[in-house]
């Protein structure tokens, strides 16, 4: 017996030996403590103590001042009684003002010279330096959305922010949720099963962001554990300069490109940390195009510099020469955004010398000195004639990096990070044909992801119905087996197809559906589903399912004000008034600017209390939260008529009808007002 479990404990051993030897860089990478979930974020003034210089600098970058209250000191904008924008989709001015330090946005409609009606939000945070834009947001008890006004600091000019142009306008609806406030900031604290609902919003993306959580290297170096990191590396937090190409560049692509990303299942935009592979978490699409070359996604700078030839061959010398090199930072020869930015630096107070001497110390001139050059990586130059090239005083990055307008965000110029022989405008070809999807951050994991990835693409970016049949394509539902497998997916991917008899059907060949949603987690996965059957139960015309599933939802995600909105409809559609009512209370209680709650709540009061003054009064606050809300018009009207107010009832019905010309109900109305 003895012999026997000795002999076992050798085998396990060896084995372990062999796995960890095999993948050695893992290994020295996982021993970053800052990788560990027990240590802490301490915040950037911790940092400050002992890296003033860092944070002298760091603090006036792109990124240091990236996200912040909403004060002056804050703004880039200008106000005055001119900048005032337009929207002549939805007939709305918005007017930016200052009331002592506080910002406001005044929301009005004319009429002739007369306002007919204002909204006021208060601005209660600002997102982007103000080196391209200042986007606002408010705050509404906790719930933070996109303000429909972002000053464009290149134009100096206010406009709607991009994606709320021609049409699209979503007013005060847009909520800012993680993935949005994880690029733009540091990690807040969000409250568990919300959107958007935060208890803490810090102020700019900060050290440990690219450092990884500092809890430990604090703690160390206070207790005076320092190492020599000019031969070592200090485990207790990440140096991005001695990762691997790979890891390095993670660290900035896990912002630096904005594209359809897809989290690994049950994790969420809280779990990538330095040092780790980004791949571990998300999976990031971009649409490919052939031809698409000038398709120029504003956040894209790390799929760019990877498309050029620098980084390419420079990259492969240095993998090729790895043995002989530094071992401390074996790759600092190839290039990675390092090579050009210093990070605490802002690129503002980077001369275009500085960038120029980068191209320089690996493009070589025969017979010139330069400082820095690279020892690994040494190539021909410019082989433009210098009379030519000084006619923009030899600036390297203004012909091979030219700036171009970016596709995404208007009024916005940026660096195109393919370094390339200039193309002139008549070669750039136009974006032709649609490809499909590819994962920029890892090609052969992706393709687990991508079912997944046509999903997100459909409902984000564009709802073409082929993108659903491509996502089916990777969601098999053959057997029992692959219906509790893919549950979520296939759920999602019938009620993106508003196909709500499939949902039915995959839902009634799950052995367990109801039980198998139980997860709380910060993407609300299972809320969602549970939501999704929900809609879908409502919509096949079985409401008492509905409620079961909204219930499931609330009980998931309380914070989420739209699945108690359908809970509450649903309930008010089965007669359960009592539980609607409370439903409403809730949801308005919590969320005070739901205007649809206010006009069904308005209908409950009326209908089961016959309450007139009070639903009345319900039907006037959502006005004035959104004057043209069709519901609200239509049941105002109707308790005009109740009280005699005909002629106003009339100009209610008139301006619906003039908003939505095919409402027969609201016309019919007015037939028998005549
Ligand atoms: C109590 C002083 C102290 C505080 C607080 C402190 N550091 Fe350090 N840090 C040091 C010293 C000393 C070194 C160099 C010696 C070492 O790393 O052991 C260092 C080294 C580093 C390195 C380089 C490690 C390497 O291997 O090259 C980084 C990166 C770093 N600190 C980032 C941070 C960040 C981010 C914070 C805030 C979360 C922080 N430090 C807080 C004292 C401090
Ligand atoms: C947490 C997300 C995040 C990470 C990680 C990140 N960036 Fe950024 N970066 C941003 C955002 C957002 C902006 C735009 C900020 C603004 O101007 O409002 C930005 C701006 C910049 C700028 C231009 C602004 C300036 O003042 O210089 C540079 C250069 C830059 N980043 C380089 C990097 C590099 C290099 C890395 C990796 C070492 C990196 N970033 C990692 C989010 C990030
Ligand atoms: C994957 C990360 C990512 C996501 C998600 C993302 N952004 Fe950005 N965004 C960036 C980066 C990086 C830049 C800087 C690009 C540059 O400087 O060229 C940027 C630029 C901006 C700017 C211009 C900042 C300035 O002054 O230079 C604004 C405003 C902005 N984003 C708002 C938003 C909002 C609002 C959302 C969510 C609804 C969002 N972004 C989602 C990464 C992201
Ligand atoms: C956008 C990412 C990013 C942010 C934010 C950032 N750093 Fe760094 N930091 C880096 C990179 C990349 C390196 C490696 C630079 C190199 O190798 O050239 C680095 C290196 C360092 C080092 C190593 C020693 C040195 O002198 O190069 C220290 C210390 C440091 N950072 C401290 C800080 C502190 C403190 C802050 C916050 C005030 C901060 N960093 C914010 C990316 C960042
Ligand atoms: C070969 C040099 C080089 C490399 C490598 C490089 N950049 Fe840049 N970057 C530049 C130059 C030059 C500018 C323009 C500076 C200016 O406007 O003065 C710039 C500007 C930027 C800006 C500011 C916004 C804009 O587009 O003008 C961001 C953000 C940025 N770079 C991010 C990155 C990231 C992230 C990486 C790595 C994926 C990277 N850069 C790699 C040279 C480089
Ligand atoms: C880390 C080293 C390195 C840096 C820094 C660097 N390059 Fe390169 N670059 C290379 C290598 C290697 C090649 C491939 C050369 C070859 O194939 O002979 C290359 C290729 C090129 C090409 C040819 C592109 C093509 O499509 O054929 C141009 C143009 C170029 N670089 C310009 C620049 C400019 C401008 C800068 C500065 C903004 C720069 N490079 C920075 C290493 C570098
Ligand atoms: C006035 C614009 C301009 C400037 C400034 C300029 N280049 Fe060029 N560069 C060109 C053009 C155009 C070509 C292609 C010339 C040709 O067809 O031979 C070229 C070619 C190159 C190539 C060769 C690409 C190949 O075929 O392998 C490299 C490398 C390069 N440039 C690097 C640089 C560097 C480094 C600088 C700054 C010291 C620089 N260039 C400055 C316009 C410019």
């Amino acid at each position: 017996m003895r012999f026997v479990m000795c002999r076992n404990f050798f085998l396990l051993l060896v084995i372990c030996y062999s796995c960890t030897s095999k993948s050695k860089n893992e290994v020295a990478v996982k021993t970053y403590t800052s990788l560990s979930d027990t240590v802490s974020y301490t915040g950037i003034q911790s940092c400050r103590q002992c890296h003033s210089d860092k944070y002298e600098t760091y603090i006036h970058t792109g990124m240091g001042m990236s996200f912040d209250l909403a004060l002056q000191a804050k703004s880039s904008a200008r106000f005055g009684s001119h900048e005032i924008i337009y929207d002549k989709f939805k007939n709305f001015f918005y007017e930016p003002f200052w009331q002592n330090d506080s910002l406001y946005i005044r929301e009005f409609r004319l009429k002739g010279k007369d306002t007919v009606y204002t909204r006021i939000e208060k601005i209660s945070y600002i997102v982007g330096s103000g080196q391209h834009t200042n986007s606002h947001m408010i705050d509404m008890n906790g719930y933070i959305y996109q303000a429909p006004a972002t000053f464009y600091t290149q134009k100096q000019q206010w406009d709607l922010p991009p994606g709320f142009e021609a049409g699209y306008n979503s007013r005060f609806s847009r909520k800012i949720g993680l993935e949005c406030m994880s690029c733009h900031n540091s990690f807040p604290e969000i409250v568990k099963g919300s959107e958007n609902k935060y208890t803490a919003i810090p102020s700019g993306i900060n050290c440990e962001r690219c450092h990884g959580p500092g809890g430990e290297h604090v703690r160390s170096m206070q207790a005076g554990k320092t190492v020599n990191t000019l031969e070592q590396i200090d485990y207790s937090i990440v140096n991005p300069g001695k990762l691997s190409i790979d890891l390095q560049l993670d660290i900035c692509q896990r912002c630096h490109i904005q594209g359809n990303a897809v989290l690994q299942e049950g994790k969420s935009f809280f779990d990538y940390r330095p040092g780790m592979k980004l791949s571990d978490v998300m999976h990031i699409f971009m649409p490919a195009y052939s031809g698409d070359e000038e398709a120029h996604i504003m956040a894209s700078h790390a799929e760019r510099m990877k498309m050029s030839p620098c980084f390419i061959e420079s990259k492969a010398i240095t993998e090729r020469n790895r043995q002989n090199g530094d071992t401390l930072r074996p790759y600092k020869n190839a290039m990675t955004c390092v090579t050009c930015h210093n990070p605490h630096i802002s690129v503002k107070e980077t001369a275009t010398i500085d960038f120029n001497n980068r191209c320089r110390s690996c493009h070589r001139f025969e017979g010139e000195k330069t400082k820095n050059l690279n020892p690994l990586v040494n190539t021909h130059s410019c082989t433009l004639p210098l009379i030519e090239r000084q006619k923009v005083n030899d600036n390297c990055v203004q012909c091979h990096m030219q700036h171009s307008g970016s596709i995404d965000i208007p009024h916005v110029s940026n660096t195109d990070h393919w370094i390339r022989i200039p193309v002139t405008s008549s070669e750039k070809k136009k974006i032709s044909e649609f490809i499909g999807l590819v994962c920029i951050n890892d090609a052969e994991g992706g393709k687990a992801q991508l079912g997944n990835a046509w999903l997100s693409y459909f409902e984000k970016f564009a709802s073409s119905v082929q993108y659903l049949d491509s996502a089916k394509k990777y969601i098999p539902s053959d057997t029992r087996t692959d219906i509790i497998k893919n549950f979520h997916q296939l759920v999602r991917w019938a009620f993106l197809k508003n196909d709500f008899e499939k949902v039915v059907e995959i839902v009634n060949a799950h052995p367990a559906p109801n039980d198998s949603l139980q997860k709380v987690s910060y993407s609300n996965e299972d809320a969602w589903t549970a939501y999704r059957i929900g809609e879908s139960f409502y919509n096949y015309g079985d409401v008492q399912q509905a409620i079961l599933y909204f219930l499931k939802a609330v009980k998931l995600a309380p914070y989420y004000p739209d699945f108690r909105y359908k809970l509450a409809s649903a309930q008010q559609d089965a007669g359960q008034m009592e539980d609607a009512r409370q439903n409403y209370k809730l949801l308005l209680k919590e969320n005070p600017d739901y205007t649809s709650a206010w006009v069904n709540y308005g209908y409950l009061l009326l209908s089961t209390d016959h309450n007139i003054a009070e639903a009345d009064r319900c039907y006037d606050k959502a006005l004035s939260l959104d004057p043209d809300n069709i519901q609200a018009m239509f049941n105002k009207a109707g308790t005009l008529i109740y009280q005699q107010k005909f002629a106003d009832a009339k100009r209610m019905l008139h301006e619906l009808v003039r908003l939505q010309p095919e409402n027969e109900k609201a016309k019919a109305l007015l037939r028998q007002l005549k």
